[in-house]
């Protein structure tokens, strides 16, 4: 009789989720978010299994009310060995901020259309790749290691100017790969809008084009059209193994209108553990960090599995 193979006995692949909701998530909220509640979500991730946490951004407050108190989080957080705690920072002033307050694990950002560039962090894209060659030569001064992913945001779409060319996405990844051979790369889709055959096309032919690449490669995903999941999916069936996801589906960029939630950290964790493939997350713990993120005063939130029955929020096989 033939054996049946259950997708564990299939797969036995693990992808690492980064948890986005305290920085992408938390900046889309205007109502002020005590520090404390900040501290504890990330924390709280850590509990969850969150072995990586984009914990915040070293922005200017004018532009990010809501990152204003990054020191005061900074000090607050647990910082457990062996977790990554990731800052974003867009400039030469949020790398020193991020040293200063102990952060050695860094995502720079920029976009792949100018406008969005411009309305994001106020810098022409070459303007952009000139201040990353910066931050390579100046974390090179810094004793200890240091961890430096380069966010391309509107790698699909942008809110000004629509879907993106591919060749111009390759040849932003191909400047980023000469300045940093051994870069995270995540290929964000800014506003949600991508669908999982523009992902895994795109993914497939990054990695083709340098195939001798050290790059990690990520995938940041929004769930505006409810494609999240699926481009997650796309996204690892062309070798991606890195993905950001916020608690509850919070987030929206505010300088990409029309954008919403990241994709939910508690859908991602269900659709790749259903498939055999380990997060290292737990699942019931992540969905109670999802009550409270939905629970917070001014978030929006889009997600599926916390509308259903806990007792039926398991995956298949656990
Ligand atoms: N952290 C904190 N403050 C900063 C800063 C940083 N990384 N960079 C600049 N500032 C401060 C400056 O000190 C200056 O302060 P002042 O007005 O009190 O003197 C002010 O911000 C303006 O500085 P400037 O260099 O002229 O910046 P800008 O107005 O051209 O804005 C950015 C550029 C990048 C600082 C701003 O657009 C920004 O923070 N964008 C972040 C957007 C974001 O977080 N997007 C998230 C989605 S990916
Ligand atoms: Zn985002």
């Amino acid at each position: 009789m033939e054996k049946v193979i259950t997708p564990t006995l299939l797969s036995n692949d693990s992808v690492e989720i980064v948890e986005v909701a305290p920085r992408d998530g938390f900046q889309s909220i205007r109502e002020p978010i005590g520090t404390l509640q900040k501290v504890n979500l990330i924390d709280a991730l850590v509990d969850a299994g969150c072995q990586r946490i984009e914990a915040g951004s070293f922005v200017s407050p004018k532009a990010v009310p809501q990152m204003a108190d990054m020191a005061q989080v900074s000090s607050g957080i647990s910082r457990l060995p062996g977790i990554g705690y990731m800052v974003l920072v867009p400039n030469h002033r949020g790398i020193e901020l991020a040293l200063e307050n102990g952060f050695r694990e860094f995502g720079y950002v920029f976009s792949v259309s100018e406008s969005h560039n411009q309305n994001n962090v106020r810098r022409w894209v070459a303007e952009s790749l000139d201040d990353l060659g910066g931050l390579v030569d100046r974390l090179k001064s810094v004793s200890e290691p240091c961890r430096l992913r380069v966010n391309l945001a509107t790698s699909f779409d942008c809110p000004f100017e629509g879907r993106q060319p591919l060749e111009k996405v390759l040849e932003l990844v191909s400047a980023v790969q000469q300045l940093i051979p051994d870069a995270e790369i995540a290929l964000c889709d800014t506003t949600g809008r991508a669908n999982p055959r523009q992902v895994g096309e795109l993914f497939r032919h990054a990695m083709s084009a340098s195939p001798r690449a050290e790059t990690t490669w990520a995938y940041h995903g929004h769930d505006t059209f409810g494609l999240g999941v699926a481009n997650a999916l796309a996204a690892y069936h062309s070798g991606v193994r890195v993905f950001d996801s916020a608690a509850a589906g919070l987030g929206g960029c505010p300088f990409a209108p029309g954008a919403t939630g990241n994709t939910a950290t508690e859908d991602l964790v269900f659709a790749f553990e259903e498939c055999g493939i380990q997060t290292g997350i737990d699942l019931q713990r992540m969905l109670g960090i999802a009550d409270k993120v939905a629970a917070i005063p001014g978030a929006y939130v889009s997600s599926h599995l916390r509308h259903v029955p806990r007792d039926r929020a398991i995956p298949m096989d656990q």
